[in-house]
């Protein structure tokens, strides 16, 4: 019950707003670096930075580059690193193999950086898109997105980033029964101690579009993934997920995109009380970044109010292309 409030003048709610010190101390909530999760995109080759045109400041790193990418986040304080991917169109193929080829350069990626800086945490990447030649998360037949055929594929691609040193394992896919799946391969292979950050609530979302650029699958995507990503107009189904996921062995869930989805946020930290996170996603980047670059908005503030908004909703963390800078400016440059 909300406690009653004296009318005005005896509650003035402006006096707890009247200096920088009061309004700190009274502030609920607090955006830190420990919040993050920054998403890397890795390619073939090596000394290769190439940038992406419709993620301004994100680029797709070689092995060798991510690595130096790791070392800087790992000096900011960022937590944890998510390696996603990049393949050409000859690298994919219809059985998908890439995906649990222990040297496919994801992995390769994930033992250079757990060599070379060990603190960081290493998120995966498990869904198909990235190595399927038609850039859907599961096997195609006959134009249907077959589920448990690819579960089996997940739990292939699950295990090489494990055995390759990943600390959580991030299944973006959306098929159903690849957590059970996942987190019982995990317990048999020794792997007890590899989390699952699953994204448990993600929706069929246009604010996906530059991240598929990123990793080269708008080329190859054919149709939508309307069939096994969520309905935006749905809510209650994310509740129904989130509960799925947890009884099947997630540590951790996610809701993505972010902005446009914080009521999810919400009532998932409420009804769950589970570490939550959201995915501050390509699409919500981009915005922020064109109407920064073009002076309509204040870059460096509505990131970083952006981020705050997250925390507000009930999150424990957020992945975030702008977690680097996002760093800068906490640190206070
Ligand atoms: C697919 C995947 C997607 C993203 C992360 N994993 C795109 C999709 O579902 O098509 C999107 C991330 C972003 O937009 O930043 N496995």
């Amino acid at each position: 019950m909300r406690p009653t409030q004296s009318p005005y003048p005896a509650t003035r709610l402006r006096r707890t707003r009247q200096s920088a010190a009061i309004r700190g101390l009274v502030r609920q909530n607090t955006l830190t670096v420990d919040d993050f999760i920054w998403p890397v995109f890795v390619r073939s080759g090596e000394g290769i930075e190439e940038p992406i045109p419709s993620m301004p400041g994100v680029l797709r790193r070689s092995v060798d580059k991510v690595v130096d990418a790791a070392r800087e986040a790992a000096d900011l304080g960022i937590p944890a690193i998510c390696i996603f991917p990049y393949t050409g169109l000859e690298e994919r193929t219809e059985d998908c193999a890439g995906a649990w080829d222990p040297d496919n350069h994801a992995n390769r990626a994930i033992r250079a950086i757990k060599d070379a800086v060990p603190e960081i945490a290493i998120m995966t990447d498990v869904a198909l898109d990235t190595y399927n030649i038609n850039g859907h998360d599961g096997f195609v037949e006959d134009g249907e997105i077959v589920n448990d055929r690819t579960v089996e594929a997940l739990v292939k691609m699950a295990l090489s980033q494990a055995e390759a040193g990943a600390d959580i394992i991030g299944p973006s896919d959306m098929m159903d029964g690849r957590i059970g799946a996942i987190r019982q391969a995990l317990e048999s292979a020794g792997h007890q101690n590899v989390m699952i950050l699953s994204y448990a609530a993600k929706y069929a979302s246009a604010f996906y579009g530059p991240f598929r650029d990123a990793v080269g699958a708008s080329g190859a995507l054919t149709g939508d993934k309307k069939t096994y990503q969520m309905d935006p107009g749905n809510s209650d189904e994310a509740m129904r997920l989130i509960e799925r996921d947890l009884t099947e062995g997630a540590d951790m869930v996610m809701v993505k995109p972010g902005l446009p989805y914080l009521d999810i946020c919400r009532r998932v930290k409420t009804e769950f009380g589970a570490p939550t996170f959201a995915y501050q996603v390509s699409g919500e980047y981009a915005m922020i970044k064109a109407a920064g670059a073009n002076g309509w908005v204040d870059e460096n503030r509505v990131m970083l109010e952006s981020l705050m908004a997250f925390k507000r909703a009930g999150c424990d963390g957020i992945l975030t292309y702008f977690a680097p800078a996002a760093a800068r400016l906490l640190r206070g440059g």
